[in-house]
């Protein structure tokens, strides 16, 4: 979703911009701009429709140089996908970028048109701009921002800059932002990832709601945090950031999620070394004195879907009764959260909207939040309790994969901690060497690719896709149409087995196909799922126990596993199977594998 970089230091302040905004590329979007402000105290802005490449092609002839600047990425919420509509948007000398949205533009648009403004573009965030303009009257610009913010209702982050100031000013409200410094560069920068700053800045700031940020060269310290009241504020945490990092690259690979698909193995025994030998060891204990009554998951997307392969092993291992539920349903719908029970939430980038307004509800209820997170110092991370970190490294692919299995994994962490046998050193040898084989077997499915690939050739092109599964398997079903669909752009449906034929099977014909998952429990009544399509002629594309002649018989393609000893972490490897079918066929149609149209990567907005 949208993405903001600002900077703010000795030059070359657009080039540091554009290179921020191309890692925040990840993220989707659909225009992108950059304002700056030139030697003569004058803001320039040019922004593009599609591809960050537009933006840095118009840019090729101009004279760019400049101390400080602004850049926004858009993905389009109010108004059409144009050059006008993105950001920055700008007003005399006045410039700003937005990523959010502001739920009281229209009310606020009209006063501001009988005060006699007029509006170039259709978005809610040049309502902000003109507000800021208008109270700029008989206000400086940080206290028209602070003013200006406090009436406008929604989830946003801003980011200005004005030609005579020379300065930038942020603020946010459940939207992300960060702030970086390098003091010896005297750079100074604000984005809403942290990503963008990697390798720039050594310090890293992450501002609470309604903190006004002020980025100035003239300040010793470059940044500096104001409150409502406009006194300094300490309503900011702050922690080092290496220089060293490198922003991740592909490697050999033609796509990161291919890349990301085969770091799985290795992250998920090195996800296991730290939760049981290394520092993780600390939390994992600590959640393991949690006890709740009852855990109340919710998440958005495959962080979803993961929610209910750990919902799996709470109720499976633990027997403690586990909802999971979509961010955006339960934030909603009242929900009956009582004492002692306790609120999960599940995210990569800790910044979801929905999942965050979830993890505020649960606080207001009064009950303990935990949270299974990627992005450690993520406003989820910094709003829970208590976090386990999920370890899957920068995710870069919009389509999540290493994600999944890394929550999933983590979710089994957390079912062992509450488990009374977690100190029993015996239990936890066997859930590691559980762990270990599972490691090994997905090394033995992605030496198994050119193998998936030939059958994804076969299948890529027909009409809709049915992915089935039972039981643990049923989520898997479900995330693997979420990555067909997602990256190949096709229709594609997950169902339980049992249930296709109390109405979908009324699709079936030649042309569909049913990635069906037959996993060692009740295979004989998948099997006899998969014989109600095969029936009606559904091409059958099974993954299932490698030894069943049965089975692939009766399948027109067959991938044959072995289960043999993963018990309830074998949902983890066959998703592996879905995840390498999904981006091959997402190759043979030629898409736009690790950024898809009109997907975001991090969803701010509700
Ligand atoms: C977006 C992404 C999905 C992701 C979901 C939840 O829709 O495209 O891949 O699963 O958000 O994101 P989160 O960061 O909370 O896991």
């Amino acid at each position: 979703m949208c993405g903001i970089v600002g900077h703010l230091g000795p030059m070359g302040s657009v080039d540091i911009v554009l290179e921020g905004l191309k890692r925040l590329e990840y993220r989707g979007y659909d225009s992108s701009g950059v304002s700056f402000i030139n030697e003569n105290g004058i803001i320039n802005t040019f922004k593009k429709e599609g591809k960050l490449e537009n933006l840095v092609q118009l840019l090729e002839d101009k004279d760019t140089a400049s101390m400080i600047s602004i850049g926004h990425t858009r993905w389009a919420t109010h108004g059409g996908v144009n050059d006008t509509n993105s950001h920055p948007h700008s007003i005399e000398n006045l410039s700003m970028v937005h990523n959010g949205i502001i739920e009281n533009a229209d009310i606020l648009r009209e006063g501001l048109i009988k005060e006699g403004y007029t509006f170039k573009s259709e978005t809610d965030s040049e309502v902000f701009l003109i507000m800021v303009h208008s109270l700029m009257k008989s206000m400086p610009l940080g206290e028209a921002i602070l003013k200006g913010f406090s009436q406008i209702s929604g989830n946003s982050a801003f980011v200005f800059i004005h030609g005579e100031e020379k300065e930038i000013y942020a603020i946010r409200k459940s939207a992300p932002l960060v702030c970086g410094t390098h003091s010896a560069n005297s750079h100074a920068l604000v984005s809403s990832d942290a990503y963008a700053l990697v390798g720039v800045a050594d310090r890293i700031y992450f501002p609470e709601d309604n903190v006004l940020c002020h980025l100035s060269g003239k300040n010793k310290e470059l940044i500096s945090f104001y409150d409502t009241d406009g006194r300094p504020s300490k309503r900011y945490t702050s922690k080092v950031q290496s220089t060293q990092i490198d922003p991740s690259d592909k490697g050999d690979y033609e796509h990161f999620m291919l890349k990301e698909i085969n770091e799985q193995s290795g992250l998920v025994r090195s996800l296991c070394q730290y939760y049981f030998e290394g520092d993780g060891s600390t939390f994992l204990n600590d959640i393991g004195k949690l006890r709740p009554s009852k855990f109340h998951i919710s998440a958005c997307g495959t962080a979803y879907y993961a929610g209910l392969v750990v919902k799996n092993f709470i109720e499976g291992i633990n027997r403690i009764p586990c909802s999971t539920e979509l961010a955006s349903e339960f934030r909603y719908r009242n929900p009956i959260v009582n004492d002692g029970e306790v609120g999960l939430f599940i995210s990569q980038s800790g910044e979801t909207a929905d999942t965050l307004a979830c993890q505020e509800e649960c606080v207001k209820l009064g009950v303990k939040t935990l949270s299974l997170v990627n992005v450690e110092g993520s406003s989820l991370y910094r709003g829970c309790d208590h976090n386990l970190l999920i370890r899957a490294g920068m995710e870069i692919g919009v389509a999540s994969t290493k994600a999944f299995t890394q929550m999933g994994l983590t979710g089994r962490l957390l079912s062992f901690a509450l488990n009374e046998k977690y100190t029993d050193k015996e239990a936890r040898r066997e859930l590691a060497a559980k762990v270990s084989l599972l490691a090994d077997r997905m090394d033995e499915v992605l030496g198994r690719e050119s193998e998936i690939k030939a059958i994804a050739e076969e299948i890529y092109n027909k009409k809709g896709y049915f992915f089935t599964g039972r039981n643990i398997y049923f989520p898997i079903a479900l995330e693997g149409a979420l990555k067909l669909k997602e990256i190949a752009y096709v229709h594609a449906e997950g169902y339980a087995s049992g249930e296709l034929k109390h109405g979908p099977i009324a699709l079936i014909d030649e042309e569909m196909v049913n990635i069906a998952i037959v996993g060692p429990e009740l295979k004989d009544k998948t099997v006899s799922n998969i014989q109600e399509i095969k029936a009606r002629k559904g091409i059958i594309v099974s993954i299932g126990p490698e030894d069943d002649k049965n089975l692939k018989k009766m399948s027109d393609y067959f991938i044959g596993l072995n289960f043999d000893g993963l018990e309830e972490l074998s949902p983890l490897y066959v998703n592996l199977v879905n995840q390498l079918l999904s981006y091959y066929m997402a190759k043979f149609k030629g898409t736009d594998i690790d950024k898809p149209r009109n997907l975001a990567k991090s969803v701010t907005v509700e």
